[in-house]
């Protein structure tokens, strides 16, 4: 059975981190380039896409066809603020699709193609899916996905869309600030007991692309969510777009360059940019910024320095700060209650930043996980827990919510009004289902909506319509409830409806109801909510004992996302992607090992070292030519060919070079196995000499028995100088007279002959008497083995392997 794997995939805007749990504890996968960090960019050429650290290495080369920045565009309508406002920096097209969603248009394969945000996402999960089968030698197919904890409704959906269609089965989409608070905790022994006051831990997260902070209160393997604020559009490129933004104003009075016309050039500045920013952490001092042939041929110089840094970048540090209060205030905590705030995250390293963090929460930030990759832990522990494949040590997860969400109901039938309640309030704890409880005569449909401040575009979460609903045969309304539930991953779903009927009883008290809650234990606290229907009525029937009888009535769902169809087709067509990227590369390598072979021969062939004096002088010149064709056409009309036809021409050059390499290998190897063979028939002859001087080892060999052997010794050295002088006088280029497979062959059947006789045992001496079973055996064996040691250093040794099978018999 193979094994299974779990892995946790931290998600990030620039790049992502796979971690596995196994039985010896978390690691961090390398990818194809030895490197931790798989940039989250895909892209596309005429012949494949080009998926990780790949594809962000061509980026400057094939800017059009290369995207990234997925995490900001997953979920979203084009015409959503974020969009346009990633739009203006994103050097590929952006359209909105018939739907109104985002549309990324690309040339692939020489043709025009259109790919959503999730497809896009899903190559690149494809990707991480590959890295990480590799590096563990197993499928993977269960897997936990970090999300910045601002993700709303949809994206999250978004998010399970494009996993499904890189076939990732999401055991839980995990925020990242839980990530982070899950690796820092079930490592930590000192944890306070259940009883004791909790350990209040912040965690400021700032990356690439946002600022996340988290509070959150730890007990021994527990921790809790108390809240967490984040500033979506502040990260570490943030900082680098108001550099890059004051270096093109600088360069435009200087240089009389507009860089922000050229998206190559702006991308190579950003990218400087970056450089500089992460030197200015670590050095105070004034530092240079040089880039040459940046555009129309122009060199351009710059400095600044860290002081610079910060007073260009205040207003991103004044949001800093707010977002950090923010958190603080949330979460209800007195400073003196914070035990510690950890920094992760690559921005956190900018010291302003940290500055900021010491002046907010009084303490000296500190950096007890690891900055990068403590998110991908996170995530791999927490599938680790909830997948059955690996066990480890538990921790219970308790996070929160931090955009309200409203049900809201149209009016019913007999002028009930349409009604709001809030559901789910900020901070609520998730997982979480609450039912609700209405009386209806038809259909109705339930709204799901955020109150409060997301940063969505689109505050709708959905509509479900409660369907096959009929008044009573009086008339009257029915009651039905509706279990309103918020998933592991985050997602709000109306997840069942029934219609409850009660009918009075004499003996029983309802126990179909406490059945339906009992199906539910799975959940963590339930909640019960009325909207607002008359609840003592229920209470008075409860005590005049009840049968009551509950049926499943079937729900319409209206929520964004790909259907279940159009996932499959998506699928279909992503596996339709890898095949032709599978069969590219093996095009690509077919052609690659005849470009090698091609390069590899000629080189060796014309050495004198190597294999130059192995072929006559003729032959080897109209090889040399022939690889010379072969290097031509494979940069002409040989670019493009299919995978057979390379293999093709291989073997043909196979054919040829390779008798000439044999014809090298044999004449290097040729002296060792003649001089072993030789080496064989001396040790032979000693023997027979001992024999003859009547070394009493020997006394049970007969004169006839030894005169064979003595004549197979003579018959081989006979033909050893035969072939000695045959080898001697054919020319290094010719096929060699004799091979080294024959010599060995000769020698086996040397050693097979006499094998038999000077190994033969000596007869046995008288056992001793006592433990006379026991020792009779050992002392055959010892005997044999005793002659063996004697033997050793003589042919025994070689006979044994050369020849497996020898006996005594
Ligand atoms: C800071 O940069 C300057 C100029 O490049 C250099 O001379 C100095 O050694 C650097 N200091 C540190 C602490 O790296
Ligand atoms: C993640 O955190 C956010 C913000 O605290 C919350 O809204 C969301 O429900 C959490 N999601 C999950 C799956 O725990
Ligand atoms: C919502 O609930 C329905 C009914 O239980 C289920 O079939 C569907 O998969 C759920 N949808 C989500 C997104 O969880
Ligand atoms: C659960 O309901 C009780 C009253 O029924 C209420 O006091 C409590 O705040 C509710 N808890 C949550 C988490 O909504
Ligand atoms: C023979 O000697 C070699 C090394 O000296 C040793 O490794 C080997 O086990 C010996 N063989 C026998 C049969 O004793």
């Amino acid at each position: 059975m193979a094994a299974m794997s779990v892995i946790g995939i931290d998600f990030g805007n620039e790049s992502c981190y796979v971690a596995v749990a196994k039985a010896g504890g978390i690691e961090t996968i390398a990818n194809d380039y030895s490197l931790r960090a798989t940039p989250s960019y895909v892209a596309f050429s005429g012949k494949n896409r080009i998926l990780g650290v790949a594809a962000k290495n061509q980026q400057v080369t094939n800017m059009k066809n290369t995207v990234y920045g997925l995490k900001r565009l997953l979920g979203r309508k084009y015409h959503d603020p974020q969009v346009q406002r990633e739009k203006q920096f994103l050097p590929f097209k952006l359209l909105e699709t018939s739907t109104g969603f985002v549309g990324i248009k690309v040339n692939y394969l020489n043709e025009e193609y259109t790919f959503s945000p999730e497809q896009c996402l899903a190559m690149l999960l494809t990707k991480l899916k590959d890295i990480s089968a590799t590096a563990l030698q197993t499928q993977v197919n269960d897997c936990v996905i970090s999300v910045p904890s601002y993700f709303t409704n949809n994206e999250r959906k978004a998010l399970l869309d494009s996993a499904s269609i890189a076939g990732l089965n999401v055991l839980r989409l995990f925020n990242e600030t839980t990530a982070t608070a899950l690796a820092y905790g079930i490592y930590k022994q000192d944890l306070p007991g259940p009883d004791e006051k909790p350990r209040n831990v912040v965690f400021v997260d700032c990356g690439h692309a946002s600022l996340q902070v988290a509070a959150c209160a730890f007990h021994k393997g527990k921790l809790r969510m108390l809240a967490t604020a984040a500033d979506s559009h502040l990260g570490g490129r943030d900082f680098d777009l108001i550099l890059a933004e004051y270096f093109c104003k600088e360069f435009q009075s200087k240089y009389r360059i507009d860089a922000k016309s050229n998206a190559r050039a702006f991308i190579r500045l950003l990218a400087e940019v970056e450089k500089l920013k992460k030197q200015m952490s670590a050095n105070s001092t004034t530092l240079h910024l040089n880039i040459e042939c940046f555009m129309e041929d122009k060199d351009v110089h710059s400095e600044m320095k860290r002081a610079d840094m910060e007073a260009l970048c205040d207003s991103l540090l004044q949001r800093v700060e707010k977002t950090l209060h923010q958190c603080l205030e949330q979460s209800g905590l007195a400073l003196e209650d914070v035990h510690s705030v950890e920094v992760v995250g690559g921005s956190t390293r900018i010291p302003a930043l940290k500055a900021l963090i010491e002046k907010v929460f009084h303490r000296t930030p500190s950096t007890t996980i690891n900055q990068d990759e403590a998110v991908s832990r996170g995530c791999a522990l927490q599938c680790a827990m909830l997948s059955p494949a690996v066990r480890v040590r538990e921790f219970s997860v308790t996070d929160t919510q931090s955009y309200p969400i409203a049900l809201s109901w149209d009016a019913s039938g007999d002028g009930e009004a349409p009604g709001e309640i809030e559901v789910f309030p900020m901070n609520h704890a998730v997982p979480f289902s609450k039912m609700l409880t209405f009386y209806r005569r038809e259909p109705f449909s339930i709204c799901a909506s955020y109150i409060g401040n997301v940063p969505y575009l689109d505050r709708n979460i959905g509509m479900w319509t409660v369907k096959d609903i009929h008044p009573t045969a009086d008339g009257k309304s029915q009651k039905v409830k509706v279990k309103a539930r918020i998933n592991l991953h985050g997602i709000m779903n109306i997840s069942s409806a029934s219609l409850i009927e009660s009918k009075e009883s004499p003996e029983t008290d309802g126990p179909e109801e406490n059945q339906e809650k009992s199906n539910e234990n799975s959940e963590p606290p339930q909640n019960e909510t009325s909207n607002g229907q008359p609840e003592e009525e229920e209470k008075k029937e409860k005590k005049k004992k009840q049968v009551v009888k509950s049926t499943e009535l079937p729900i319409e769902s209206l929520t964004v996302g790909f259907s279940q169809v159009e996932i499959n087709q998506y699928t279909e067509q992503e596996f339709k992607m890898i095949a032709a990227d599978r069969q590219e590369k093996e095009r690509a390598d077919a052609r690659n090992a005849l470009e090698e072979y091609v390069y590899e021969l000629r080189g060796k062939l014309t050495s004198e070292d190597d294999l130059a004096t192995f072929v006559l002088e003729s032959d080897r010149d109209n090889l040399v030519r022939q690889l010379d064709d072969m290097e031509n056409w494979l940069y002409e009309e040989g670019e493009d060919c299919n995978r057979q036809v390379y293999q093709d021409k291989l073997t043909e050059l196979k054919n040829k070079g390779e008798p000439i390499q044999v014809r090298r290998l044999e004449f290097d190897l040729r002296p060792t196995i003649i001089e072993e063979f030789c080496r064989t028939l001396q040790l032979t002859d000693k023997i027979v000499h001992q024999f003859r001087a009547k070394d009493p080892k020997y006394a049970h060999i007969t004169e006839e028995d030894m005169k064979k052997v003595d004549h197979a010794i003579s018959q081989n050295l006979k033909w050893l100088e035969q072939i000695r002088s045959q080898l001697n006088s054919t020319p290094k280029y010719l096929p060699p007279p004799i091979t080294i497979a024959q010599i060995r062959q000769e020698r086996s059947n040397f050693e097979n002959t006499v094998s038999p006789i000077i190994n033969k045992p000596a007869p046995k001496p008288e056992s001793p008497p006592k433990d006379a079973k026991e020792n009779e055996k050992e002392g055959g064996d010892n005997t044999e083995q005793k002659q063996a040691n004697e033997n050793n250093e003589s042919t025994q040794n070689n006979v044994q392997d050369e020849n497996m099978e020898w006996s005594t018999t």
